[in-house]
């Protein structure tokens, strides 16, 4: 059992949570993820580690509630519990061979980019960070990525907060100045890393994505977070989370997506009663 130390709401439907798990944030790095069971009969659910605190033995994890797990979750209070708090799973980024990188998150994919951007800082390497979200009360960690990026820039979808516009049209716009990266990061909806994927390969540029497929084991058992990546068949949990994102099937990816859909609306109803 690991108990929730505390709770923050950061958007309508994303709340941050620090868990104790002194083993966990022993070993962790930048870009694993957990697997969290909720009550003894809940289903595995992966999130990525936000940010650790080796000395207090706690990690921190954002999450969006949009389903049966995750409203449980929300359901807990600070002294509650969760089952089971499994990780550090997957495997790091690779952020050392890069000098110049811009990370693009988006939604809850600046969950992702957030200790990659510290991560860069802590090494004296300079990170571009560019926030993407629908609207301005979705918009999470600005003061965090203040003080760890060499430059932070906010889009949102209706213009309600800084920039109007996608993230893809400010990379763009960055790139399109004279801005040069050695590699873009960039974490959000599957549509989105597709996007910016796209875009990248235009200017040549080394694009990785965090693949967020359905996952089940999180074990490289199931075959549930099965992808293709360049002709291979890799799977989320245990190749990646990331991958080259020139290389990702993302069309297959977001097909997969939508295997268990009616399955875990029928679950949420319940839940809602
Ligand atoms: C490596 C990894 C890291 C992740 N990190 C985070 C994180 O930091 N914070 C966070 O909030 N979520 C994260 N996710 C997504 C999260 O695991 C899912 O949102 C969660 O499993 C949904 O469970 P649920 O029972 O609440 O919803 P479900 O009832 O299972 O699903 C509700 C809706 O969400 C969709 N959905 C389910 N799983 C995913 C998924 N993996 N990606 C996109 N849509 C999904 C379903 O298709 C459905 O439409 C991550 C996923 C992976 C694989
Ligand atoms: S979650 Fe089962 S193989 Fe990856």
């Amino acid at each position: 059992m690991n108990k929730i130390l505390s709770i923050r709401k950061l958007a309508p439907n994303v709340k941050e949570y620090v868990i104790e798990a002194p083993l966990v944030a022993k070993r962790c790095k930048p870009g694993q993820f957990v697997i969290v069971i909720v009550d003894e009969d809940g289903e595995r659910v992966p999130f990525t580690i936000a940010d650790y605190d080796r000395t207090l033995g706690t990690i921190t994890i954002l999450v969006q509630e949009v389903g049966y797990s995750t409203m449980r979750l929300g359901e807990l209070t600070v002294g509650d519990s969760v089952y089971a708090f499994v990780g550090p799973l997957g495997n790091p980024t690779d952020l050392e061979q890069y000098d110049k990188v811009v990370l693009v998150g988006g939604g809850i994919g600046t969950a992702v980019i957030y200790p990659q951007a510290k991560r860069l800082k802590s090494i004296q390497k300079s990170a571009d960070v560019i926030v993407g979200a629908r609207t301005k009360e979705l918009v999470m960690y600005e003061e965090e990525f203040l003080k760890n990026a060499e430059n932070l820039y906010i889009v949102t979808d209706d213009g309600s907060y800084k920039e109007k516009g996608f993230v893809t049209d400010k990379l763009k716009a960055l790139l399109d100045s004279g801005k040069k990266y050695d590699a873009v990061f960039a974490v959000g909806p599957m549509p989105m890393m597709r996007a910016v994927a796209n875009l990248t390969r235009e200017y040549g540029i080394k694009t990785i994505v965090s693949m967020n497929s359905i996952m089940v084991d999180g074990t490289g058992m199931c075959g549930g977070c099965r992808l293709t990546v360049g002709g291979e068949t890799k799977y989320a949990c245990v190749d990646g989370p990331e991958f080259d994102g020139h290389l990702v099937n993302f069309d297959e990816a977001m097909n997969r997506l939508t295997y268990y859909k009616e399955i875990e609306a029928d679950h949420k109803c319940r839940l809602r009663g």
